[in-house]
């Protein structure tokens, strides 16, 4: 399944619109709190695809029974564009457990690239929800090995991939590897330029949220 924001009119396009602007952007403290806030309208709509049971919370007028999510969450990230992403997450999921991913892309000469892991944080994930939020999903290869990786530590209830842009061939890519994830997208755009940047995406988060790579 496909969740696309875009497709729908609601404030949140204003929050895309800002992080793709080349004006807007240039203010990275807005740039990083509009990932948060797209973390947190991409959080709210996950919420209701969860499991839900009634408790009982006493006011001080009597007793109301709400429905409030029974599932663990646990909330994957992929450093270091993914940190503002994930705080807006956290900002609604405020229980969830984390698990941080360090990857990057390996470039060789010819320009092409491969995704090296380094740092996995260790968690169980067996019976959890698990949400791998990544800003962009552009190929499809880091959220594909992250998933990969994180295999090792259970077997999920479910999992929900969210991101800000993503493109056709990388939802497609993912998709393809696992079929039952569901991705949860702000936008999803055509292109990809040779070195698999998303047209007309953003840029490079990463290097927006928290400057130039050295
Ligand atoms: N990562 C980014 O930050 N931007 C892209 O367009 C693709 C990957």
């Amino acid at each position: 399944m496909l969740f696309n924001l875009a497709k729908q009119d609601s404030i949140a396009n204003r929050f895309v619109a800002e992080l793709r602007n080349v004006e807007t952007q240039q203010d990275r403290f807005h740039f990083r709190r509009n990932l948060e806030r797209l973390g947190e309208v991409l959080a709210y709509e996950i919420s209701k695809t969860l499991v839900y049971e009634p408790v009982v919370v006493e006011t001080p007028l009597g007793a109301a029974t709400v429905m409030l999510p029974a599932q663990r969450i646990v909330l994957a990230t992929i450093l270091r564009a993914g940190l503002p992403f994930h705080q807006g997450m956290l900002n609604y999921f405020d229980t969830a457990d984390s698990v941080f991913i360090g990857a990057y892309r390996k470039h060789h000469k010819d320009g092409s690239f491969e995704i090296q892991l380094d740092y996995v944080s260790k968690v169980n994930l067996d019976g959890c929800v698990l949400i791998l939020a990544d800003p962009m999903l552009a190929t499809g290869a880091s959220l594909n090995l992250a998933l990969k990786e994180l295999e090792r530590f259970g077997n999920p209830a479910a999992i929900h991939i969210a991101v800000v842009v993503a493109s056709v061939a990388g939802v497609e890519a993912v998709r393809r590897r696992w079929p039952k994830a569901r991705i949860w997208a702000g936008a999803v755009d055509e292109e990809l330029t040779a070195k698999s940047y998303i047209v007309p995406g953003l840029g490079d988060a990463g290097d927006l949220a928290f400057g130039e790579k050295l």
